[in-house]
């Protein structure tokens, strides 16, 4: 039987843009979630197998597990998800990955390193634009300077974002911001700090005027404020991203009704109102992410690179699927483990159209 993989949530924004990727490459996903109608029309549609069953109906998830080789993971938000999926993949020693960006969820399959190892299979959230390439990004700064102690990460993505990564973020308002200190994920005000970031000059892009590109970007609790220090041990860690001066003044404004926008009735209203699909094909095609990141240490020393990829659900997919493929055909490690540490830091350059430059 040649191996295969388990895309479930594939009817989602990013699970049907991976599907998609996925048959164009001449990969044989089954395809799985809770919806019925929606997976079977999908799977018909590109001729692939589907199982239908929601996460708590565990013989049919274990059944659908026994058939492949890993799991990649696309219903989010994950910290309502992620758990009976990995309880899964340990109970049938099958790889899981999924595309979170959730700290809380990294951290709970990073506690799970060692039932992963026991188990011999790979617990790697986290394939999609968020972390691969900033995780590649940490990684790579660290090698450039191994005596850092702090670690700055930033990233512009000039596109739009999807139903599920704003349900996502809504669940999450009021929560606060996150960094890294002192290896300790430690709880900050929203949008806590902002710094002025030269995202150096955009190559090859029509829609990005010539020039340096420097931007305002505030700390947001991205991912990475957990799986860096995973990657690169180090132990002071801060995410920023730009954001519209509106989004910035809500994001402050949070600290103070935050409470109230994380209450039952609004996050039901706030969540109603977020619009199905995501970034059309040709949205996509003209977008694309600026990255940059720093590396610093205690006698001064410093270094600067930055990474240009694909808009963020295009590389999500093909970051994705690189790594399924990897697991296919053996190359994993057991245990908890983020993309750059099992892959190393060039794993982002597999990607076609991203680029690396180091200051
Ligand atoms: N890290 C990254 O770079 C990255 C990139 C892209 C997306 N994401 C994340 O991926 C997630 C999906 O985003 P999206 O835009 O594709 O979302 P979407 O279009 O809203 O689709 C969500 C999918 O998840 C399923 N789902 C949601 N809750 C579920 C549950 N409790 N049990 C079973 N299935 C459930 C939905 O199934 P139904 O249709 O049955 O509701 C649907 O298939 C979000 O959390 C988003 O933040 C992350």
């Amino acid at each position: 039987m040649p191996k295969t993989f388990l895309i479930y949530g594939a009817n989602g924004y990013t699970g049907e843009l991976i599907t998609r990727y996925a048959v164009e490459r001449g990969l044989n996903p089954i395809l799985a979630g809770r919806n019925a109608i929606a997976i079977e029309e999908l799977a018909k549609k590109h001729h692939l197998e589907y199982r239908v069953f929601s996460l708590d109906e565990t013989s049919r998830l274990d059944a659908a597990l026994q058939e492949v080789e890993t799991v990649l993971h696309c219903a989010g938000p994950f910290s309502l998800t992620s758990r009976p999926m990995v309880e899964a993949c340990l109970r049938n020693k099958k790889h899981y990955t999924d595309i979170t960006g959730e700290i809380a969820v990294f951290e709970a399959c990073a506690a799970m390193g060692k039932k992963a190892e026991d188990a011999g299979v790979m617990l790697m959230p986290g394939v999609g634009f968020d972390v691969v390439p900033s995780d590649c990004l940490a990684l790579h700064l660290k090698n450039r300077l191994p005596s850092a102690t702090h670690l700055s990460l930033a990233f512009y993505g000039m596109a739009r974002i999807s139903h599920g990564t704003q349900a996502t973020m809504t669940m999450n308002v009021g929560k606060g911001g996150a960094i890294r200190q002192n290896g300790k994920i430690t709880s900050v005000p929203a949008a806590w700090k902002t710094r002025e970031i030269d995202f150096g000059e955009s190559v090859s892009s029509p829609h990005v005027s010539k020039g340096s590109i420097v931007k305002t970007a505030v700390t947001i609790p991205w991912g990475d404020v957990a799986t860096a220090f995973h990657s690169t041990g180090i132990p002071n860690i801060e995410v920023f991203t730009v954001v519209p001066p509106s989004a910035l003044k809500m994001m402050k404004a949070s600290r103070y009704i935050g409470w109230l926008l994380a209450t039952k009735p609004f996050q039901d209203y706030l969540q109603k109102k977020i619009p199905p699909g995501g970034p059309s094909d040709e949205e996509r095609e003209k977008g694309k992410t600026l990255m940059w990141g720093e590396a610093s240490d205690l006698n001064g020393n410093r270094v600067e690179s930055r990474l240009q990829t694909p808009e963020g659900y295009t590389l999500t997919a093909l970051a994705a699927l690189n790594i399924a493929e990897k697991i296919m055909n053996g190359n994993f490690t057991p245990g908890y483990q983020t993309p750059a540490k099992a892959y190393g830091a060039d794993l982002v350059l597999d990607i076609n159209g991203v680029s690396r430059s180091d200051v």
